[in-house]
């Protein structure tokens, strides 16, 4: 029976409370961690992707993948407060749906978290180079700066941020509510900056055609700028520490996502009808791919002169409109906040591989802590050296995809386990029932197999190959030495999460 080996709930929880980390959050906190972590390389960055998707239409494409995200967070909300440990997605299949979907859900959450980290290296390589050339004028090779889809050969400073976050936590750096929230008011500032005086300039005219490449392009840029949303799991991570998780939890969760939301389709306003977002089409009209060989050639032709080509895409519509320093002041702002996302995103990287060498699927060896600095050191350089990699020569808009299909995959599984769970533990106390939870469930399900299936037909050939990979690691690995299997269930008091504490106090950011 493959699916028949379930972590008891009941084992889950126990860990939970024998850990009883100090619960200190509130909701405003959990908004603004959701705020910090959300905000990223989507909008500063990828809204030119969007653009090259989908032309003005990708205001519908922002509202589309909002709507997906806030159900699927109605259903984390659930889960997350019923069972308020770390590992999120992994650790509640575990619980729901036995072992082998909770492997397939850990080892999507792999895309989830190293790639995305991947993207957002990228997103801030764009921005760090943008500031050296325009505020300084110092004109860079871009043989050094760009990956190969980009017309470069390595993006060198990519790698650079993503070794320094990595070496910030192997010695143990963890972001501090304090630096989170001038990080989330450094990004807000910069956003609001942008809005305020993007909007007044903006020409009706920019909106027309509105969707030139129909809605094809519309589901395809929303798949893409999901990613834009991707982060607000890092509230439900944090459930442990979370006074009256029960009331506070869903606010986090919801209010994190709706002032991202706002944020979003405002600044997508602003660029479309500021500068105007229509996607470059060859000779015979044929909009180019997103992130292609082939349009980065055609923009170079153009001398960059269009927002879908830019790298920065919020600093250039702003210089672009007349602000240039201003402009250059909203990409210092981005230079300043995307680091804290990728230290988010690799921190969430190294707690799931954690929780599943715990369990015995992956290595012990991967949760080995460092004797001095007691972080999980292994895990979190291989996860650094995999991340530098994927920065080094992959475009930021076919990360951003591939990270969107494992985290799709994810919060469909999700979603499926609270309804589940609803049936064959009705019983259990939930702090926070998911409201009308056979109509939002299932949209949620719809609405990330939409999206999933929206993405390029490369994206999902890269998830299928994944998750083949991952079936064969299970068989041939993880199967045989899984705790769970082997009969042991006992509870560790590390067994959910990240190292004990370390006993030198943590450098904090
Ligand atoms: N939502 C995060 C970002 O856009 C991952 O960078």
């Amino acid at each position: 029976m493959i699916f028949g080996r379930v972590k008891p709930l009941d084992a889950i929880l126990a860990t939970a409370e024998k850990k009883s980390l100090h619960r200190s959050l509130g909701a405003f906190q959990l908004t603004m961690l959701g705020v910090g972590a959300v905000i990223g390389t989507g909008i500063f960055v990828l809204t030119a992707e969007a653009a090259q998707k989908a032309g003005p239409g990708m205001m519908i494409s922002f509202i589309i993948a909002g709507v997906v995200c806030a159900v699927a967070a109605l259903c984390y909300a659930e889960m997350a407060s019923m069972v308020p440990v770390s590992g999120s997605a992994y650790t509640y299949s575990y619980a729901v749906m036995g072992e082998l979907l909770a492997w397939m859900v850990g080892w999507a959450l792999i895309l989830e978290y190293a790639v995305a980290a991947g993207a957002v290296s990228v997103g801030w390589s764009g921005y760090m180079i943008g500031i050296i050339e325009n505020a300084f004028h110092i004109d860079v090779p871009s043989a050094l700066v760009l990956g190969p889809y980009d017309g470069g050969i390595i993006n060198l400073p990519a790698m650079f941020i993503a070794g320094l976050v990595t070496w910030l936590l192997v010695i143990g750096t963890k972001e501090s509510a304090t630096v989170n929230a001038v990080l989330v008011l450094i990004k807000i500032t910069a956003l609001t900056l942008f809005v305020v005086l993007a909007l007044p300039v903006m020409k009706m005219e920019n909106f027309e055609p509105f969707a030139p490449l129909g809605m094809a392009g519309i589901s395809a840029a929303a798949a893409s700028i999901f990613f834009a949303y991707v982060g607000f799991d890092a509230v439900s991570t944090a459930a442990e520490e979370t006074k009256n998780p029960q009331r506070n939890m869903p606010i986090g969760l919801i209010g994190s996502l709706g002032i991202c939301t706002i944020f979003y389709i405002l600044v997508a306003a602003g660029v479309i009808g500021s500068v105007g977002a229509q996607p470059i089409s060859d000779a015979a009209g044929n909009a180019y791919a997103a992130g292609s060989l082939e349009l980065s050639k055609a923009c170079a032709a153009l001398g960059d002169n269009a927002v879908v080509c830019s790298k920065e895409a919020l600093a250039w519509t702003l210089r672009n409109i007349g602000w240039t320093q201003i402009g250059n002041l909203v990409g210092l702002a981005a230079t300043i906040a995307l680091p804290s996302v990728i230290l988010m995103m690799m921190f969430g990287q190294t707690r799931i591989f954690f929780v599943m060498s715990r369990d015995g699927l992956l290595p012990q060896m991967f949760s080995k802590i460092h004797p001095r600095f007691h972080t999980p050191h292994v895990i979190t350089i291989i996860t650094g050296v995999f991340v530098a990699l994927f920065a080094a020569f992959f475009p930021v808009g076919k990360l951003a995809d591939i990270s969107n299909s494992g985290t799709l995959f994810a919060f469909a599984m999700v979603s499926i386990a609270v309804m589940v769970l609803r049936r064959t533990d009705a019983g259990r106390a939930r702090p926070f029932r998911t409201p009308a939870v056979n109509i939002v469930a299932p949209i949620s399900i719809a609405g990330c197999v939409y999206l999933f299936w929206s993405l390029s037909v490369d994206t999902k050939l890269m998830f299928v190959g994944w998750a083949a990979v991952g079936l064969v690691v299970y068989f041939l690995y993880s199967r045989s030495r899984s705790h769970v299997g082997r009969g042991s269930v006992e509870v560790h008091e590390t067994d959910a999460d990240a190292p004990p504490p370390p006993v030198p106090p943590v450098p904090e950011l």
